[in-house]
């Protein structure tokens, strides 16, 4: 078994390596004058279980780019087998066509990565589950939803709890974890009743003096959570907090989050939080690489990966 980090979140990839006492593997992903990306591998990767680890977060292009000729570099280093581990995976919105003449990308993505030579992947709470169905190779996609349940536990009574989906796309996930904690559930339903016109929330189910977590899969502009947490305190929630699995923060996102009722966002470490996440009071990180180094270990010793997901 071997790990190979490209340069989006090298920290995780240490992590991971360090979990599994594996070294990681002597590499160098680097960019020529003109940002064209270049790749050497140091050691003999022939006959090897390989495992990539790459998010295809921001700047998403030159990652996922760093990613594909990672695996080019590998495949013809004659690796027996490669798992492309890509804890945050980019693209995943757009997974159907949203208007005429509109891509797939998240399709596209899929044909490149099996193209370029992963034979598996192993991702982390992908945007949408489907999306496993546009590989015909293993997709293995982890869930956070055990690690959001044992720090909900450790840090609020289940008294007066409830989780919130903050619209109705993720009510599925805020179920289950609603169902993990067997607490009650929420959902923010946004409706625009008329073009130009802003939106109005409505809150189905009775918040008023519960302590309210918002739970979502990604976060990027910070609108749907803010404007869900606002919602929220109107309907008379005692407090505000929110479990999002990828901090993908653009914009004022930050600035967003710490103006809003939202005493605490929790995110997780799959994409790195660039400073000003890392240093918000308002925002705080666990980290998924004991999942991942379990995960791959699984993987590798070909057992169970979905006992991970208890
Ligand atoms: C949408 O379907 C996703 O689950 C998130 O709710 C969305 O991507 C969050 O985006 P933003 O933070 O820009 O509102």
């Amino acid at each position: 078994m071997k790990i190979v980090a490209c340069n989006s979140n090298l920290p995780l990839a240490q992590a991971v390596a360090e979990q599994l006492d594996i070294p990681l593997c002597n590499v160098s992903v680097r960019r020529f004058a003109d940002l064209e990306i270049f790749v050497e591998i140091y050691e003999n990767v022939r006959g090897e279980d390989v495992f990539v680890v790459q998010s295809t977060s921001y700047p998403t292009n030159d990652n996922l780019m760093e990613l594909l000729i990672t695996l080019d570099a590998l495949r013809r280093g004659s690796a027996r087998r490669i798992t492309a581990v890509i804890p945050y995976f980019g693209y995943a919105r757009q997974d159907r066509k949203s208007g005429p003449r509109t891509p797939i990308s998240a399709k596209l993505v899929a044909n490149l990565l099996v193209e370029a030579g992963a034979n598996r992947v192993l991702t982390l709470d992908l945007h949408a589950g489907q999306i496993q169905g546009f590989f015909d190779i293993p997709v293995d996609n982890l869930y956070a939803a055990p690690l959001f349940t044992r720090d909900i536990k450790e840090r609020y009574s289940p008294k007066d709890l409830m989780i919130v989906s903050p619209d109705v796309g993720g009510v599925v996930r805020a179920r289950q974890l609603a169902k993990r904690l067997d607490v009650d559930l929420a959902i923010i339903d946004k409706r625009r009743e008329r073009a130009g016109v802003s939106e109005v929330m409505n809150v189905i189910g009775d918040v008023k003096g519960r302590h309210c977590l918002l739970v979502d899969d990604i976060i990027d502009s910070g609108g749907s959570l803010c404007n869900a947490a606002v919602a929220l305190s109107e309907h008379g929630a005692l407090s505000v907090g929110a479990y999002v699995t990828h901090g993908v923060m653009t914009g004022q996102a930050v600035e967003k989050v710490e103006a809003s009722p939202i005493k605490m966002l929790t995110i997780t470490n799959s994409i790195l939080a660039p400073q000003k996440v890392a240093s918000s009071q308002h925002i705080r990180q666990i980290t998924i690489a004991t999942l991942l180094a379990k995960a791959m270990r699984a993987v590798s010793d070909e057992s169970s990966v979905s006992s991970l997901f208890d």
